[in-house]
């Protein structure tokens, strides 16, 4: 643990941290963080670093919760046991109890809940680190988180905290001035200045509260500077994203049957060119075959021409037999004569 500083404002009118007593700790938002949740945020305010997520409006479980009339908000502040310097023992504790119902107040009016009858708004809030001004850091969240999942508001809730030290009003205290300031009141309020939160811890003037709140007010306009833009800058990212996705996935869908009726084309060419190269071939060889098979044909009537001079031959020599025989015959003749 620090020890308690000497000063808190030096003399050029500078707090510890170097800021003005106006001026808010730098705020980095980023939305959509949470592919799961139907809104989500992820939120650092000076040291500070906190995820919202929010689900709903889904069904209510326990039933006996819901309303006829309207949707329930359910909030759930949760710090984590590495979020501070000493480990946080896990699970609720009185503290995060008080901070809950707090913030569920801070933000349920803003919430068109009668838009939604017997259902939920979750959220949920998970301190990663904290430095002072958790419970501020994560109604601006919440409040991205609620926008991002598309529930129906009245308005933005912004928040931070105005406190006393030295006897010196500061907006947005960090972990010294809160620890061991004489004053921090938290406030969370609307564009339009509706307080929906204020707690005190410590002691104010009458003046000093008037003044303090003053500067609340204009330290809330600058948180929600910070969300308005976030949630602009996301939505259109997101927006040039789905149009480039769309027009993707229009490509996508045309280059197929361009690719196909391509291909198709391609393909049915080769086709004709081989079909044509083959009906060529075919011809020729038929040509050639015929050519051969004439030239064939002259050669066998040549071949049956010798084969029919060949047989000839032998009729000769039937008639040599025959008059062979004719000598026998007449041999016999003459034997017969002789006996
Ligand atoms: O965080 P916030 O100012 O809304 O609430 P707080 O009760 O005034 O707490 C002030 C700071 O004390 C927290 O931001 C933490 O940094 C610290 N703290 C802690 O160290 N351990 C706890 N169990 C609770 C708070």
């Amino acid at each position: 643990m620090n020890d308690k500083p000497e000063k808190f404002i030096d003399n050029n009118g500078l707090r510890l941290d170097g800021r003005k007593a106006d001026q808010i700790r730098d705020i980095k938002i980023e939305v959509g963080v949470l592919s799961r949740a139907d809104g989500s945020c992820y939120l650092e305010m000076g040291n500070n670093k906190v995820i919202a997520a929010v689900y709903g409006p889904r069904e209510v479980h326990p039933r006996h919760q819901q309303k006829s009339t309207k949707a329930i908000v359910r909030y759930k502040y949760n710090m984590a046991s590495f979020s501070v310097e000493d480990r946080k023992r896990p699970g609720p504790d009185r503290r995060s109890i008080e901070v809950s119902k707090v913030s569920r107040e801070a933000l349920e009016d803003m919430i068109f809940t009668e838009y939604f009858p017997k259902s939920a708004i979750d959220i949920f809030v998970e301190i990663l680190q904290a430095d002072a001004g958790t419970r501020t850091a994560a109604l601006n969240a919440a409040s991205v988180a609620l926008a991002d999942a598309g529930i129906p508001m009245r308005g933005l809730v912004s928040a931070c905290a105005v406190g006393k030290v030295d006897e010196t009003l500061v907006v947005d205290l960090n972990k010294d001035e809160d620890n061991y300031g004489q004053a921090d009141m938290p406030i969370a309020m609307t564009p339009d200045g509706k307080i929906t939160l204020l707690q005190m811890d410590g002691n104010f003037t009458l003046e000093q509260f008037k003044q303090g709140l003053e500067m609340a007010q204009e330290g809330c306009r600058q948180v929600y500077e910070f969300q308005r833009k976030a949630l602009l800058d996301y939505y259109a990212k997101k927006e040039e994203t789905e149009e480039v996705a769309v027009i993707e996935e229009v490509l996508q869908e045309e280059a197929p049957e361009e690719v196909v009726e391509e291909s198709i084309a391609e393909e049915m060419e080769e086709i004709e060119e081989d079909e044509a190269e083959e009906v060529k071939a075919a011809e020729a060889e038929s040509d050639q075959e015929i050519e051969e098979d004439s030239s064939e044909t002259y050669e066998t009537s040549d071949t049956v021409e010798e084969e029919a001079t060949e047989t000839e031959e032998p009729e000769d020599e039937d008639e040599e037999k025959e008059e062979d025989e004719s000598t026998i015959d007449e041999s016999d003749d003459e034997r017969e004569v002789s006996q």
